[in-house]
């Protein structure tokens, strides 16, 4: 039995003047996860909001916040990003020097420890660090925006990491372009978490939520292995 597909909405397609009640309202329309996508304007081209905002949401919810964190450097974030009560710390390969040391530290604070690749990054960065990791999140778009197209080469990326984690109790994750077209071809290749941005948060009320979720998670379900 593959695992059940888990959806995580990027609150970064909401209505960031209103996103109490955007958060609200997407767990009423069926999210799993939420996704927190933090932003430095230094490791990617754009900025978003820091550890405040995610404390700030907490009590909104009591789902799984899934914080990505796309800044450089990140280790002397994570405390704050702890405390502001998330559950998943993800940070970039590629803006990790010390990526060993940071996994050790995101544990440390009792959180789960996850790593996210580029596009252009090679899944072989993860093999030393399988051990210490919660989550991988492969990136199928470059990160910044939302609203992307989907990267196809990623898929075959997703594959030969679903390899490399064997039985581990690791969760694969995909973030960028995903929509009803695409979840079925990562789903097949082995993830089980997706995040959505525009393709959950296009309509803007509860009822376009529920139905946008709805179909990601079918196409996905049919198409898992
Ligand atoms: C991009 C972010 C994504 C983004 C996805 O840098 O990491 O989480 O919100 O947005 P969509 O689903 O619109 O591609
Ligand atoms: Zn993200």
């Amino acid at each position: 039995m593959p695992d059940d597909i888990i959806i995580a909405p990027s609150i970064l397609a909401s209505d960031f003047s209103k996103l109490g009640q955007e958060v609200r309202d997407v767990v009423e329309a069926g999210a799993d996860w939420i996704h927190l996508d933090v932003m430095d304007g230094h490791f990617v081209p754009n900025i978003t909001f820091g550890p405040d905002v995610i404390a700030k949401l907490r009590p909104h919810t009591e789902k799984v916040f899934d914080t990505h964190l796309m800044i450089e450097p990140c280790d002397p974030y994570l405390e704050a990003f702890a405390k502001a009560g998330s559950d998943i710390i993800t940070v970039h390969a590629e803006a990790s020097t010390h990526l060993d040391r940071s996994l050790q530290a995101i544990r440390n604070l009792g959180k789960k420890a996850g790593v996210s690749l580029n596009p252009a990054t090679p899944e072989s960065v993860l093999e030393y660090v399988l051990d210490r990791l919660d989550l991988i999140l492969v990136m199928t778009v470059n990160p910044g925006f939302g609203g992307q197209k989907f990267i196809d080469s990623q898929v075959e990326k997703t594959r030969r990491i679903k390899q490399m984690i064997g039985d581990r109790p690791i969760d694969l994750e995909i973030d960028g372009g995903v929509t009803p077209e695409t979840a079925p071809l990562v789903a097949a290749a082995g993830a089980n978490v997706l995040v959505a941005g525009s393709a959950v948060f296009k309509g803007g009320n509860i009822g376009s939520y529920a139905a946008n979720i709805s179909a990601i998670r079918s196409a996905a379900a049919k198409a898992q292995a």
